[in-house]
């Protein structure tokens, strides 16, 4: 057998589309085989039809993982790795939560030193809870880029990134100017965008610590670098609304100060998006934008309750982000489980299904790499889960009682978290975490 390949034999998981959208979203298959290549899926399918394709040397060698579950590596849509120090920060609201803790930490970003330090110990997080990739902040200091690429790129991940942009409204130790942060933007783009798997991303940190002018400069590096991403917040909080208005009088609304810009598209990720009117929804639908909801956030720091009904009316993407720190987990599945909560808050059902779609091929599609990553199709880069749906007490009890899958599903989403995550695998291997 080529010591490139791997057969894994077990439960199955993935979706093939959106749940919420068309039947037969997700597939199922008790006894599947998966058959991994190059780190990536050579075939995945019940065992009976893909043995056939194997010799008996290969499924001599075939992992058995029966009493398991494999699944995609989940997406992270919205998080910052420089707070991870400050995750379950107490007693503030947003934009007082800025102010006390956040800014105070990202100051110390520019010492590369302590970006590779924190950004190891972020990386270690996200993969002991299964996520294997994600759109991340960094801070205003270019260090804090090289030092989370470096780490990313040590671990072959896929990972999103990029140096924050704020010129106003926050203290010296955390501003650039218009100019100096389209500089090293530029520097930073060319010196990561499409390394390995790793892509940039143009980060304004929302639009009350950018002036016009910077916004623009990020509308004109998107515009010299196809390809790469743009990350920030939208409408998140009713005083950052009110602040917004009051910044940028001549806009429509928050998300035209964005549109203005130029800074709208197909890779376009806004994070939050809770108080929205109908003309931003539309907006964010014409334009191919996504929206990461993040919702261990909007409860942590008193945000809103998203509405999760409304943006799908307008057939917007949509993601899931844990947004640490402001959110209060890094598990994807602790993330899904506040999603339940807060759609039950609003009378909406939100199925396991289309949670799990959202922190799998849905996330894929908001970062528009669903031809790369997010399900088990043939020729995806093989970044992957082996979830222990026993793996408490309290679990093993439950489960016992779970009569199908999407039962299943939805226990390990409300009662799981990186106790579950048996195994996370990049580009068909192991790692250690
Ligand atoms: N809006 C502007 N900056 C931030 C941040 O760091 N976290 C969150 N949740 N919202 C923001
Ligand atoms: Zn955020």
């Amino acid at each position: 057998m080529n010591t490139n390949e791997r057969l894994l034999r077990g439960p199955v998981l993935h979706c093939l589309s959106e749940p919420d959208k068309s039947q037969g979203a997700i597939e199922y298959i008790d006894d599947a085989l998966l058959y991994l290549q190059d780190g990536k899926v050579a075939a995945c399918g019940p065992y009976a039809q893909v043995s056939k394709q194997c010799y008996a040397q290969q499924l001599a060698m075939v992992e058995d993982h029966s009493d398991k579950l494999m699944v995609p590596g989940f997406v992270d849509c919205h998080v910052h790795y420089p707070q991870t120090e400050m995750i379950a920060a107490y007693g503030t609201q947003l934009l007082d939560w800025l102010n006390t803790y956040t800014f105070p930490v990202e100051a110390q970003f520019g010492d590369l030193a302590k970006a590779e330090q924190v950004a190891e110990v972020f990386l270690q997080e996200l993969l002991r809870n299964g996520t294997t990739t994600a759109l991340v902040f960094c801070t205003v200091h270019p260090e804090s880029v090289d030092g989370f690429f470096n780490q990313a790129q040590a671990k072959h991940l896929r990972m999103i990134a990029g140096k924050v942009l704020m010129d106003r409204n926050a203290p010296e130790a955390v501003l650039d100017t218009a100019e100096t942060g389209y500089q090293q933007s530029k520097q930073l783009i060319e010196k990561w965008h499409g390394v390995d798997r790793l892509q940039y991303a143009v980060t304004p940190r929302f639009a009350p610590t950018s002036t016009a002018q910077q916004l623009t400069l990020a509308g004109q590096l998107l515009a010299q670098y196809p390809g790469v991403y743009l990350h920030t917040h939208l409408s998140e909080n009713k005083d950052e609304i009110a602040w917004v208005k009051a910044l940028f009088p001549e806009a429509d609304n928050y998300l035209d100060v964005y549109d203005q810009a130029g800074l709208l598209g197909r890779r376009s990720v806004l994070a939050h998006g809770i108080h929205l009117c109908e003309e931003q929804c539309q907006r964010l639908h014409d334009t191919g934008s996504a929206i990461a909801h993040c919702p261990t956030s909007n409860l942590f720091i008193g945000s809103g309750l998203f509405p999760l009904r409304q943006l799908q009316a307008f057939d917007i993407n949509i993601g899931m982000g844990t947004d640490v720190g402001g959110g209060s987990s890094f598990s994807m599945l602790q993330t899904l489980s506040e999603a339940y909560k807060i759609q039950q808050l609003q009378d909406v059902n939100l199925s396991p299904e289309q949670a799990f779609y959202m922190a799998t091929l849905g996330g894929a599609k908001a970062l528009d790499i669903e031809d790369k990553i997010g399900n088990f199709e043939v020729g995806k880069e093989a970044d992957f889960l082996i979830l222990d749906p026993q793996a408490t007490p309290l679990l093993k009890f439950r489960q016992a009682h779970s009569n199908n899958w999407r039962e299943q599903l939805f226990v390990l989403q409300t009662l799981g978290d990186d106790r579950v995550i048996w195994q996370t695998n990049i580009l068909g291997q192991p790692v250690t975490y």
